[in-house]
């Protein structure tokens, strides 16, 4: 049981959050400690504003990109299908602690209406969700990279997978994912991504981790290279097609987008995608082959592309 003055603490804890995502292979889980594994950390949810590249790459300032999922845990990522996380402001207020008792339908462990509104001109005092009511949330998304090493990811080698509009919102939110193929043995690297609407400081959030993609097709094909997006809310024709980098949005290096003054870069038409499964982010130049030839001492002896091979 918890004992009231806990209980307190824990709930004065969460008040000045943010929003992350709890859930398998997430860095950062327990806090930034690899000696102590807190139920009650909300160290991946703070935001990222004004930080050197190296600072606000995977939350190194914060120690979380040294922090990896244990051995074996990894994000899985169905194929041409989705998965669901739950966003919240602390781990305490999540199934991965206490059993979920703590957990609601809300990220921040409480109740609220469905049609939750702070009304006219207000923000919620949630302080967390940064948004007057879900219609005008803005939107978050996943990013993939194929280097299972987080420190040989590259902008270009991460690209957004997935969006999903009015998000965060609820504790759960569901994506749904493109044609990825298989990992490597190691897992792939992903990234969450989200930049609030409005409603408090102009920041951004990339949160790392282990992944892999689950039921992938033999034939489907590599990421293209990921390219900067440029913010076309006011003129879709300007919007880039295929493959994008993560918005990098108010730090002190490593930007990749301004917008007009007054305007946030989101991760949805405005900046070029339409909800759901990025389904434009592969590298269409190269033939749809098994990567794989299964069984592995099968008679075929050529596949364009795949070097032959056969074991012994
Ligand atoms: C949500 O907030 C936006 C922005 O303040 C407002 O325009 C809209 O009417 C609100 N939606 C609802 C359902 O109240
Ligand atoms: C694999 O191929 C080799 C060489 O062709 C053959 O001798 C061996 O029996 C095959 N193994 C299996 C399990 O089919």
């Amino acid at each position: 049981m918890l004992s009231t003055t806990y209980l307190t603490l824990l709930f004065a804890a969460t008040i000045s959050a943010h929003t992350a995502v709890w859930a398998p292979g997430m860095y950062c889980r327990g806090g930034a400690d690899p000696n102590v594994d807190d139920p009650n950390t909300n160290l991946a949810v703070n935001p990222l504003y004004q930080h050197t590249k190296e600072d606000w790459w995977f939350q190194h300032h914060r120690g979380c990109d040294a922090a990896p999922p244990a051995a074996g845990d990894f994000l899985s990522i169905p194929a041409n299908g989705e998965f669901t996380v739950e966003l919240a402001h602390n781990r305490a207020v999540t199934t991965l602690s206490y059993d979920g008792t703590q957990a609601t339908d809300w990220p921040d462990g409480q109740q609220h209406p469905e049609d939750w509104d702070a009304g006219e001109g207000k923000c919620l005092e949630d302080g967390a969700l940064h948004t007057r009511n879900e219609s005008s949330q803005g939107a978050t998304a996943w990013a993939i990279s194929y280097q299972s090493d987080l420190k040989a990811v590259t902008m270009e080698s991460l690209a957004v997978f997935s969006t999903k509009d009015h998000t965060p919102w609820k504790r759960l939110a569901t994506y749904k994912v493109p044609d990825l193929r298989e990992c490597a043995e190691e897992g792939c690297t992903c990234a969450w991504l989200w930049i609030p609407n409005g409603c408090g400081e102009p920041n951004m959030y990339m949160q790392g981790f282990k992944c892999k993609v689950t039921n992938a097709s033999p034939t489907a094909r590599p990421l293209a290279a990921a390219q900067v997006p440029t913010y076309c809310a006011d003129d879709q024709s300007k919007c880039v097609q295929g493959a994008k980098q993560m918005l990098a949005w108010h730090q002190l290096e490593g930007n990749n987008i301004e917008t007009p003054d007054g305007t946030t870069p989101t991760y949805n038409t405005k900046c070029g995608w339409a909800e759901g499964a990025q389904t434009d982010i592969f590298d269409i130049t190269v033939a749809q082959v098994p990567t794989r030839p299964t069984p592995a001492n099968t008679t075929i002896t050529s596949f364009p592309g795949v070097p032959a091979s056969t074991s012994s």
